[in-house]
């Protein structure tokens, strides 16, 4: 087993095990004194993991009640949140006790903001199945929900007390969830890592289970770092969304359907480093296609460029993008929003 050790605000551990899932209640015994456990999932993850989670948790002592919802973005909103709510005031659910996220980026997302907003704040843990959420939302503790205006614009900073991440897990990944989590990985080599870059590059969708307890390792020690450095998203942590204005707003323009956030977060990474980088343009795009995402999008740019002017890392006029000049080398530049434009329409 590898651990990182994330030392914020509520310093943490992050384990990496494969196996992980069925010795998870001994590692969650060691973070809490309660043996309550309110577990939180999705329906598709109950029938893969659910018992093996459950069955730990009991044999460590723990009294679990759970609470399934439908997969998918839909239900990381209000209505859900209001149920997952309710779920933990039955299950009397008090500040001492545990919720445990199960599952993706949207279990942790709604699971992590109702932890942090219920009696002002239970501890929490996070067990993610998927590669996106084991290398990226599951650690730094942001949490959220999407409202209508947009996509995780109510949420709140909760560490959670432990994650877990078991590669074995990944396995039962249908091979478009995996190229989304790919998305966010190679994001980490480009932005910090030129080894982990070349590490990918040498690999293909079909065989990155070879690599992947030492990419997974690499990517959340990367986010780790960032992370400590600025644990509340004001400076460098928005390096961490290098593909994310075009990516965000490729989705936005989707109506965030059709595609995955890997998905435009790929798209993203290769349409600005095409404009502003092009010296790594094709090393980029080749790596791209090997996990199978996008390379681009065919929505015109001035389509795309009102959604950016919605992005979250802006301020007042201004826009902050992240460019990689060299792999493993990323940037945050400020510039007017006029300017970003210009940018990327020249
Ligand atoms: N997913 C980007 C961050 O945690 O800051």
């Amino acid at each position: 087993m590898k651990r990182i050790s994330v030392k914020t605000s509520q310093p943490y551990e992050v384990l990496i095990e494969r196996g992980g899932l069925a010795k998870s209640g001994g590692y969650i015994a060691e973070v809490t004194r309660s043996r309550r456990a309110a577990v939180i999932t999705d329906d598709i993850v109950e029938k893969l993991h659910l018992k093996t989670v459950k069955d730990s948790l009991e044999a460590a002592g723990f009294e679990c009640s759970v609470f399934v919802f439908s997969n998918g973005e839909q239900s990381k909103c209000l209505d859900n949140l209001g149920r997952i709510y309710d779920f933990l005031c039955e299950s009397n659910i008090t500040r001492s006790d545990i919720i445990i996220a199960l599952g993706g980026g949207v279990v942790g997302d709604i699971t992590g903001f109702a932890a942090a907003s219920y009696l002002r704040g239970v501890d929490f843990v996070q067990i993610p199945t998927t590669l996106l959420a084991q290398v990226d939302s599951s650690v730094g503790g942001k949490t959220a929900i999407d409202i209508s205006g947009g996509k995780n614009l109510v949420g709140a900073f909760k560490q959670p007390a432990l994650v877990i991440c078991d590669s074995d897990a990944l396995k039962t990944l249908p091979h478009k969830i995996l190229a989304e989590g790919m998305g966010e990985c190679i994001k980490y080599g480009m932005i910090r890592d030129e080894k982990l870059f070349e590490l990918m590059e040498s690999h293909c969708l079909e065989n990155v289970d070879e690599i992947m307890d030492e990419m997974v390792y690499s990517c959340i020690d990367i986010k780790r770092q960032v992370v400590e450095n600025d644990e509340f998203d004001r400076g460098e942590r928005m390096l961490l969304n290098f593909g994310h204005t075009l990516g965000h707003a490729i989705e936005g323009w989707h109506s965030y359907k059709d595609i995955a956030h890997g998905e435009g977060v790929a798209a993203g990474m290769c349409m600005i480093t095409d404009r502003l980088a092009p010296q790594l343009s094709e090393r980029l795009k080749k790596c791209v296609k090997a996990y199978k995402l996008p390379t681009g999008s065919d929505i015109p740019m001035s389509e795309l460029l009102p959604f950016c002017s919605k992005d979250k890392k802006n301020e007042a006029n201004d826009i902050n993008y992240i460019i990689c000049r060299e792999v493993g080398k990323g940037e945050i530049v400020k510039v007017p929003f006029s300017e970003f434009c210009r940018l990327m329409e020249g």
